[in-house]
């Protein structure tokens, strides 16, 4: 059987591939299992400093939740289970590393809910987002709902979510749903390129950043502002940052080891 995952690690880049390019990469549940694990693998592999996914084939990064699987109702013990455990998207709140989408075709339902759950979004051109959950008469069930007014502001989000339309890439720019469009023959090298630059900047300095910044969203702002006390004085403590000076005064790029 193929697997639903795919994980391949070079130079300091873990790209994690959605491959389930002939049903437009949906999640299954052999992938609701996969994917939280490769996250977490990568979040903890010392050889890895950035974290990109994708989705494999030309058409899709991913068309969502398998609706194919969603002719059985769930027995009332999956269901009671589901309850009880921990939404396989949490991997991706817990992981220090920085996360990439890189988004090309179509990215509906969990597609954009995953997206949404990443630190940085590009896409490529042809990208089509949507949650179209209310059409089928649910919602979204992986963080849509809170993500998305954060990311994109409520009424941005309401629309998207009680119409179900689907944008594209420049639209999604326009209101900050994604940060970064290309032309699609170039998604690639652009997120490698991106993926090189962060994976070649201070590690402890982008964990502690993507943990300041997301906190902004949870947190009062007088507890934000002692976080990102804490965070720095702690960053003033590391090598890299003495690397970093160093580096700056003697004219040479610097070489951060993450301690
Ligand atoms: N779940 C399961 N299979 C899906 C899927 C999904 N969410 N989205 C696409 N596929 C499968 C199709 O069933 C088809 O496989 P098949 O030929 O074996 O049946 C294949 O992917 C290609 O999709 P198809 O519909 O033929 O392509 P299209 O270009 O006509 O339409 C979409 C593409 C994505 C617009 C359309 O498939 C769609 O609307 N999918 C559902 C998206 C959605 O509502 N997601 C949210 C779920 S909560």
């Amino acid at each position: 059987m193929t697997e639903p995952v795919l994980v391949e690690t070079v130079d300091r880049i873990a790209w994690i591939t959605l491959n389930r390019p002939d049903a437009m990469n949906a999640i299954n549940t052999a992938m609701r299992a996969a994917l939280p694990a490769a996250i977490r693998a990568a979040d903890a592999d010392p050889a890895v400093r950035v974290i990109v996914l994708r989705g494999a084939g030309e058409r899709a990064f991913c068309a969502g939740a398998d609706i194919k699987e969603f002719v059985e109702v769930p027995s009332p013990t999956d269901y009671r289970q589901q309850r009880i455990h921990e939404s396989w998207i949490a991997a991706f709140d817990q992981a220090r590393k920085p996360i990439l989408a890189s988004v090309h075709g179509v990215c509906l339902g969990g597609g954009t809910e995953i997206a949404l759950a990443c630190d940085i979004r590009i896409a490529a051109e042809d990208a089509l987002f949507g949650l179209p959950e209310t059409g089928l008469g649910i919602i979204t069930g992986v963080g849509g709902s809170q993500r998305l007014p954060r990311t994109v502001g409520l009424g941005a989000a309401l629309d998207m979510m009680l119409t179900g339309e689907r944008i594209g890439a420049a639209r999604a720019r326009e209101i900050g749903l994604v940060t970064r469009v290309v032309p699609r023959a170039e998604l690639h090298a652009s997120t490698a390129a991106l993926a090189a630059h962060l994976a070649a900047r201070p590690p402890m300095a982008m964990q502690f950043a993507k943990e300041a910044v997301r906190s902004a969203m949870d947190l009062p702002l007088r507890d934000g502002m002692r976080l990102e006390t804490d965070l720095i004085t702690l960053l003033l403590n590391t090598e890299d940052r003495l690397e970093a000076a160093r580096a700056f005064r003697e004219k040479r790029p610097p070489d951060f080891t993450g301690r």
